[in-house]
């Protein structure tokens, strides 16, 4: 497998943490990166692609990825695999649960490449932009209503990123 680049970005540390877990299951192969702080080239050089983002709202990504979002378009991303990961909190928010990544997911200028994805099982809301034909566009996780579940689904999800990236 080659190196995972992941992109993480988090304003009150939720997703930083959970992006450092989540490289940590990679182990050697993969390195970790705050969004504020990247480039389009920074993303281009990696086939394996891990991008994070909090919701903040209806429909609202995390502010740096905010930022970020509209220069994915200048990447291409023929050939390239890329997963998503979202926090967020089902409780206070269940009409607009990890929405962030489903807006990330919106955003994104090629989607053929996309993996990751997970099941609904296991989540309390009623409604996620995230939720696509019945599933997730990639892996929430609620370190606010769930943190006891957090360490397993990400040893979980990497074990099937391992399988699903090149
Ligand atoms: C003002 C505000 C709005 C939020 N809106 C949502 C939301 O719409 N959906 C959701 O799932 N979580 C929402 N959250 C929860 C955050 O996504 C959650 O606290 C997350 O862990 C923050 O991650 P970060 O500190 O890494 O950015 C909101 C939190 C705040 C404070």
């Amino acid at each position: 497998m080659k190196t995972v680049g992941i992109f993480y970005g988090s304003t009150s540390g939720t997703t930083k943490t959970a992006a450092e877990k989540i490289a940590k299951a990679f182990g050697k192969d993969a390195e970790l990166h705050n969004i504020r702080e990247a480039t389009t080239s920074m993303i281009a050089s990696y086939t394996n692609l891990i991008f994070g983002t909090s919701a903040w709202g209806i429909g609202d990504m995390q502010d740096d990825w905010e930022d970020f979002v509209d220069n994915l378009s200048e990447i291409d991303f023929t050939g390239k695999k890329i997963a998503l990961f979202g926090l967020g909190d089902q409780e206070e928010y269940p009409e607009s649960f990890v929405d962030g990544l489903g807006t990330l997911y919106c955003r994104l200028p090629e989607k053929d490449g996309v993996v990751g994805f997970w099941p609904t099982e296991g989540y309390k809301f009623y409604f996620s932009l995230a939720e696509k034909d019945g599933q997730f566009v990639g892996l929430p996780i609620d370190d606010h209503q769930q943190p006891e579940l957090t360490d397993k689904r990400v040893k979980e999800w990497v074990a099937q990123l391992k399988k699903e990236f090149v």
